[in-house]
């Protein structure tokens, strides 16, 4: 279809929505802060990894002022393995502000919304078309890929402008009635039917009559993606260390990946164990035993979205804390109950207990 008919597909999409919908804990109600938590961890994040995360959240956070008032450790806690946790501390500025500035009430306007830490296009749009029935669309990859293959698109979907454009010609065609549901069912079908990863199932589309790419039989054409830049590998040399009953961890710097978040101690590059027993002789450490995990843990990987690390581990037990003074010592039951400790750590401590 052109872009001049996008307007046909209001009706038939809200139809097969309303028949095919999945029960989704945040789709019980349109509590705008259910919604924008669900939304936040949404991003970058699987549905069926979201839930449980989600469940657990509002039980411990049921309102905003909750999430305003919570201690730092325990808000990353609950993020522990979902990655990118700054949307976490943003999820927490932005309850604080609602709490400051609108007593606690989710503001309604687009514009506030927008303004509120960790809160971009994407997900102002969300959460004024889903809780407040506003005619606002939020386009993520899905949606990108479902329009893009409507119309048979063949601009750059990661080009912010064309992004914009998705944005502005959707919200030309919201219905009157039913404007959260819209904005879900664009998603639902990219999700469910016109999936990422291979062929999508154009026989359960209620849009296949209208799609170009599927009357041109070019669905995996679409969308056109500018190819990213490949990942750097970064190799590092981590540590379990131990002293008496306790283990080391480090607060990472203020800036760069996974920011001012716990980590086990680690150097740069592929320490064999000699030379691991260098690296801890000269922060101090008088090192009584040196283990590598079992064999196949013995170098993990971890990928991040820009980032790929590959790490050697090693278990070195101590008689000694070691002369630096950035270390914190705790114990496994403090670290498996009140800390959160990044998926890439959590990989190599649980290799290093096993
Ligand atoms: N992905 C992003 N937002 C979503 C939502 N509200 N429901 C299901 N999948 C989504």
């Amino acid at each position: 279809m052109e872009w001049n008919q996008l307007g046909r597909i209001t009706a038939p999409l809200l139809e097969w929505y309303h028949e095919n919908l999945r029960c989704l804990p945040w789709r019980k109600d349109r509590d705008p802060y259910r919604v924008w938590v669900s939304e936040i961890m949404l991003q970058q994040t699987r549905v069926e990894t979201v839930i449980p995360y989600f469940e657990r959240f509002m039980e411990r956070f049921p309102t905003v002022a909750s999430l305003a008032e919570c201690g730092d450790e325990e808000l990353l806690k609950m993020w522990e393995g979902l990655g990118y946790y700054s949307r976490a501390r943003n999820l927490k500025k932005a309850a604080q502000v609602i709490c400051e500035r609108y007593e606690g009430q989710f503001p309604q306007g687009y514009q506030e919304i927008l303004s509120l830490p960790g809160i971009g296009a994407y997900t102002a749009g969300a959460v004024s078309s889903i809780a407040f029935e506003q005619p606002k669309a939020a386009v993520d990859g899905n949606v990108l890929r479902v329009i893009t293959r409507l119309t048979q698109d063949d601009r750059d979907i990661t080009d912010a402008k064309f992004r914009d454009q998705v944005t502005e010609d959707l919200e030309k065609i919201y219905p009157a009635k039913q404007r959260g549901d819209f904005t879900q069912s664009l998603m639902e079908l990219g999700a469910v039917v016109c999936v990422p990863n291979g062929e999508p199932r154009c026989v359960q589309c209620p849009l296949a009559g209208l799609c170009s790419a599927y009357n041109s039989s070019s669905q995996l054409q679409y969308p056109v993606k500018k190819k990213k830049p490949d990942r750097r590998i970064e190799q590092k040399t981590i540590f379990v260390l131990r002293y008496q009953d306790k283990i080391a961890l480090r607060k990472r710097d203020a800036k760069g990946i996974l920011s001012g978040m716990w980590e086990l101690p680690n150097a740069d590059g592929i320490l064999d164990g000699q030379q691991a027993v260098r690296w801890l002789s000269k922060k101090g450490f008088s090192v009584s035993g040196i283990q590598a995990p079992a064999a196949g843990s013995r170098q993990l990987k971890h990928v991040f979205t820009h980032i790929e690390w590959h790490m050697a581990c090693w278990i070195a037990t101590c008689d000694n804390a070691g002369s630096s003074n950035d270390l914190t010592w705790v114990t496994d039951a403090q670290l498996t109950d009140e800390i959160a400790l990044p998926t890439a750590f959590k990989k190599v401590y649980r290799a290093c207990l096993a």
